[in-house]
């Protein structure tokens, strides 16, 4: 038997030993006793981290939506798969068992082929949280198109810049979305994308919000109808184990979003094994996680992990503001969930509303409580763990990114002792390192590690979509023979991880992804800017917020500063979306640069984190004047 199911925390360490081992033969059985392959491997793992290339099962054929759907056909047909709790409190839920939702996918999945999409075709799905987004997924997976599903919170720009770069074929969207008491125009913004996108010929409209649309004739069609009509079985398409899966882009320090290409039996195995055993899942759990599938999070743990395992799994539409601070809670106690799982931002936010809205509410059936997205800050986690856990329920705070496919550092509940503010141990088959910037491996206790993973794990991005070679130097690159993860980390005495935050010029605002070249871009548009940086720096909610340096062409005294801020701001949401806005912004007659032209970030972090006392030497600056300025003018 293999060891699918971890139950303590020395077998914890057994298990993670056998992974370090021997890890052929550690994934080898976990693949083979749990999972349904149409042919096994002739190799369990190859690869090379200098090309890099990596192939998980290689030989091997699947689909992974007969393991999400069809193998549970037999034992857990009636069984709810989606519990759908819609935006609206009043609205009744929907339960779709594993036999309906079986069916909901072969019927999408036969639309996706009468427009003709084959193989290999890729597909962006723009769309709200409602059952279409996961069974679109479901779909694409079973006939073999690779999804490459965009935030519905992103703007035009940023919508038809994916589309283009992964050259998809059709979008899946909706009429709009519910947004809280708002509703947002969905299908307005993907005309707008379109114009800039010649690849797409069919857009698929889901109907959410009954508004009143445009539907461009030939190109667009409503979905329902064409569902209607579909047949409802499809037979699977048949994948090699390294074929594409999906495509989710993520952002950058510099540059495009990159096109993260996930393959197809080594990401589910790892994201199907990472989901039991970090949640403890067990047959009649409901387990929650709050995240939006627009993310790694939601194809992850909301979809593709949970229903390999064959679990209930609540896809919710609103926003936890919506009627009030009290709707997590609300559902918590009205699906009885077991496993909740969501971000240090929503936590610091629910929290700031005090506990009054949480008593109101039965949390008993909660188990085991997850976080991710960025670090937990020791406060957050304290009122977690006593308001929400009651000290009972505990804590994973589960460190892993949109490139590594599923969690890689976790505590395993009711096994790994917690500690705040500590994502703990190594997962199963995980061998992280931590590095110097001279590339030295570094020991417990020393501060500035950058952490690495030197051993291969199945789910593992395995390319930039379109750009092997930026995926190189991206990734393996920094350190020889290694992943960088462009996060900085420090180890304990015990072997605890603690991770510091990004070490790259990628800022994490509310647990999301913000590389600051393409806000500055946004900004740089504006006719009357010069140039532009921009950092993060600490807040209560958000956990980073943004901080604009901006230099003007003409400096005049006379100008509408509060109108050229909203301009900007405005510019942003337009570009990227209302998620990438900063928070201050700082007009400035110049940016510190070195002799080589580059703008020192490091410096207008400090001064944003009001810690302009310990800028050091600025003496090598080719400007050093501008500093006192900018200090002197700081927000
Ligand atoms: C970055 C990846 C993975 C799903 C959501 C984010 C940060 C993530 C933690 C955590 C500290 C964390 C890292 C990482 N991060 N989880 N538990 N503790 N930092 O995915 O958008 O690809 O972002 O999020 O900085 O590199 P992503």
């Amino acid at each position: 038997m293999s060891n699918y199911h971890i139950k303590s925390f020395e077998e914890y360490f057994q298990v993670y030993r056998k992974s370090i081992e021997n890890p052929e033969v550690f994934w080898e059985e976990i693949a083979e006793e749990h999972f349904t392959w149409r042919k096994k491997w002739h190799n369990v793992l190859s690869w090379d981290f200098t090309k890099p290339e990596v192939k998980w099962f290689e030989g091997a054929q699947l689909n992974v939506t007969e393991n999400c759907l069809d193998r549970h056909l037999s034992t857990r047909g009636d069984k709810t798969a989606i519990l759908f709790e819609p935006n609206d409190p009043n609205a009744s839920a929907e339960h779709i068992t594993y036999k309906q939702l079986h069916e909901r996918v072969c019927k999408f999945a036969n639309v996706l082929k009468s427009k003709g999409i084959q193989k290999g075709d890729r597909v962006c799905i723009y769309l709200p949280m409602i059952p279409e987004l996961a069974i679109s997924v479901l779909a694409c997976a079973r006939i073999g198109a690779v999804h490459s599903v965009v935030f519905a919170g992103f703007s035009a720009t940023a919508l038809s810049t994916r589309v283009n770069d992964c050259d998809a074929k059709m979008v899946i969207t909706s009429d709009g979305s519910y947004r809280g008491a708002k509703t947002i125009d969905l299908k307005g913004i993907v005309d707008d994308a379109l114009e800039d996108c010649p690849g797409v010929d069919a857009v698929l409209v889901a109907k959410r919000i009954n508004s009143d649309i445009n539907m461009k004739t030939g190109r667009d069609h409503w979905l329902q109808p064409l569902l209607d009509d579909a047949y409802g079985d499809c037979v699977i398409e048949i994948m090699d184990a390294e074929d594409p899966l999906f495509i989710l882009y993520t952002s950058g320090s510099t540059g495009m979003p990159k096109g993260m290409l996930h393959t197809s039996a080594g990401y589910m195995v790892y994201s199907a094994y990472t989901f039991k055993n970090v949640f403890d899942y067990r047959e009649n759990d409901v387990y929650w996680c709050t995240a939006d599938i627009g993310w790694i999070t939601g194809h992850s743990y909301i979809v593709y992990g949970p229903l390999a395992n064959g679990a209930t799994t609540v896809m919710f539409e609103g926003v936890p503001s919506y009627p009030d601070f009290g709707r997590f809670w609300d559902i918590v106690e009205k699906h009885k969930v077991n496993q909740f799982y969501t971000a240090p931002t929503a936590i610091r936010a629910l929290a700031k509303h005090g506990t009054e809205l949480v008593e109101k509410h039965d949390l008993s059936s909660l188990k085991v409580l997850g976080t991710v997205g960025e670090p937990i800050n020791e406060e957050a986690w304290h009122w977690y763990n006593e308001n929400i856990g009651k000290k009972k329920s505990p804590i994973v705070d589960t460190w892993w990114q949109t490139e590594t496919g599923g969690i890689m550092i976790t505590p395993i509940p009711f096994s790994t002792p917690t500690k705040p503010t500590y994502a703990t141990l190594p997962f199963i088959g995980i061998q992280p390192v931590l590095m110097d910037e001279n590339g030295k491996e570094l020991g417990d206790n020393q501060v500035d590690g950058r952490l690495c993973i030197k051993y291969p794990w199945p789910s593992m991005a395995r390319t930039i979509w379109g750009n092997h070679q930026r995926y190189k130097d991206t990734y393996f690159s920094a350190f020889e023979n290694m992943y960088f993860t462009g996060d900085g980390a420090l180890r304990d005495e015990v072997g605890y991880y603690r991770i510091t935050g990004r070490v790259d010029d990628v800022i994490i605002v509310s647990g999301h992804n913000l590389g600051t070249a393409p806000i500055e871009d946004a900004i740089n548009e504006h006719q009357a800017v010069a140039e532009s940086a921009i950092v993060g720096f600490p807040h209560d909610v958000k956990g980073n917020a943004l901080y604009g340096y901006v230099t003007l062409k003409d400096s005049g005294e006379n100008r509408d500063h509060d109108n050229l801020r909203k301009e900007i701001n405005q510019l942003i949401t337009d570009r990227i979306g209302p998620i990438a806005k900063l928070d201050k912004i700082q007009f400035t007659n110049g940016l510190p640069k070195t002799r080589s032209g580059k703008i020192m970030r490091r410096i207008l972090r400090k001064i944003a984190c009001n810690e302009a006392d310990q800028l050091g030497d600025i003496s090598t600056l080719l400007n050093p004047e501008v500093v006192d300025e900018i200090i002197n003018n700081a927000i």
